[in-house]
């Protein structure tokens, strides 16, 4: 793409944009895929005299860049920045937005990292939060009337119980009462969901997750829609530095080159998955938004192209029979994380989500999480049905 395609690269579709988007061809040497340019500091031209602002790889470096301009673009926001982790976008966020005694409101079933940082750290530090089941937005009107939350933090579909919440309505509710709505964006990823279209004013992602997209990265990413936020959040990264390293921003944009493409075989092989386990006589319920009977099935097809590659189920025989077939399966490799190409199973209650027991956001124990790959679904069911069996 020459640089005057690349300059209109917003009127450009989805799928144009994540190949090209930031990544117009070398200048120096024509090479088509950004350089990894794993330098920590850049020759400056007298003092100050920097060659397109790089001075040290903290602050900025040009793989980071080409990734946060892609990441942009995909959530359709003013700017992006890329970090070292999930979690460390949401800590620099939060950081960012907040002062102490601020208040947030949770997803009463947020990622259990998610409910740790703000439980176990930031409280420390004078925000509070409060967890909410957004399903039900009357709650969250009612929270929001009396804790004057400077926050709403959304993530939808959630980690582990894939129940869905109207972005749209609740960013009016938030912008009601004076609140920023953040969307946690990690589950659907930015091909089958773009929360700022839909009202929010920040998204996050893990970015080891679909972005990223082969199990070999971990990464995050804070997207904003008012560019009134850059300066703060620029200042932040910087000032606290958990930034991506270039090469975890190049594995990461080579991931995000055929994210379309592959949620594509995740949302295909997670409804045929899904079905199979609605049909059988082991599993007493699916959590998939993409079934019909799904509380969220009619809001999820309104805000999201499909329905995603993660499906959760709960079992007959309890605890012990949700954990026996997380060791019996044999496709399905039993870990932590999701969104990869291979896929995963694992027991949210003993695994991600062990740091909320005891908490109101406790999972059920009864309940496996599947993040559905893209192999041949014949071979996934096959494994799954011998698991059950
Ligand atoms: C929904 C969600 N948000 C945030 C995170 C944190 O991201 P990371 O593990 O990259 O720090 C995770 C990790 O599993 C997640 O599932």
């Amino acid at each position: 793409m020459n640089s005057e395609s690349s300059a209109n690269v917003e009127k450009l579709g989805f799928e144009t944009q994540a190949i090209h988007a930031g990544q117009d061809p070398d200048p120096v040497t024509g090479a088509v895929v950004p350089p990894i340019y794993q330098t920590s500091t850049y020759k400056q031209d007298g003092i100050g005299g920097t060659r397109g602002g790089y001075e040290y790889s903290r602050t900025a470096n040009p793989t980071r860049t080409a990734l946060e301009t892609c990441l942009a673009a995909l959530e359709n926001g003013a700017r992006a920045f890329a970090f070292a982790s999930g979690m460390a976008a949401e800590d620099c966020l939060i950081r960012t937005l907040c002062r102490p005694g601020d208040r947030v409101i949770i997803p009463g079933d947020a990622y259990g990292g998610t409910f740790r940082l703000f439980d176990k750290v930031l409280k420390a530090w004078g925000i509070t939060h409060a967890p909410v089941m957004q399903t039900d937005l009357e709650a969250v009107a009612r929270a929001a009337a009396a804790q004057r939350p400077r926050i709403i933090w959304a993530e939808t579909p959630t980690n582990p119980l894939l129940s869905i919440v109207d972005i749209r309505a609740l960013a009016e509710l938030a912008h009601g009462h004076g609140a920023l709505l953040v969307v946690d964006n990690t589950f659907a990823s930015p091909y089958l969901q773009r929360p700022l279209d839909l009202g929010a004013d920040i998204v996050v992602h893990s970015t080891t997750k679909y972005l990223g997209g082969h199990s070999d990265v971990v990464g995050g990413a804070i997207v904003i829609k008012d560019p009134g936020h850059a300066a703060d959040l620029a200042f932040n990264q910087n000032a606290t530095g958990a930034v991506a390293g270039p090469f975890d921003a190049w594995l990461t944009l080579r991931g995000v080159k055929t994210l379309a493409v592959r949620m594509d075989r995740h949302c295909g092989n997670a409804a045929r998955v899904a079905r199979a386990l609605a049909d059988h006589p082991a599993v007493t319920s699916v959590l998939y938004p993409g079934l019909p009977g799904h509380p969220g099935h009619e809001i999820a097809r309104s805000q999201m192209r499909d329905f995603g590659g993660m499906v959760s189920f709960r079992l007959a025989g309890g605890e012990r029979q949700a954990v026996e077939v997380c060791a019996r399966t044999t496709l399905f490799t039993l870990g932590e994380s999701l969104g990869g190409v291979e896929s995963l199973i694992e027991h949210p209650a003993r695994m991600t989500h062990a740091s909320v027991a005891g908490s109101p956001l406790e999972v059920p124990p009864d309940l496996v999480r599947l993040s559905v790959g893209i192999e041949d679904p014949d071979d996934l069911l096959a494994d799954l049905s011998q698991a059950l069996a």
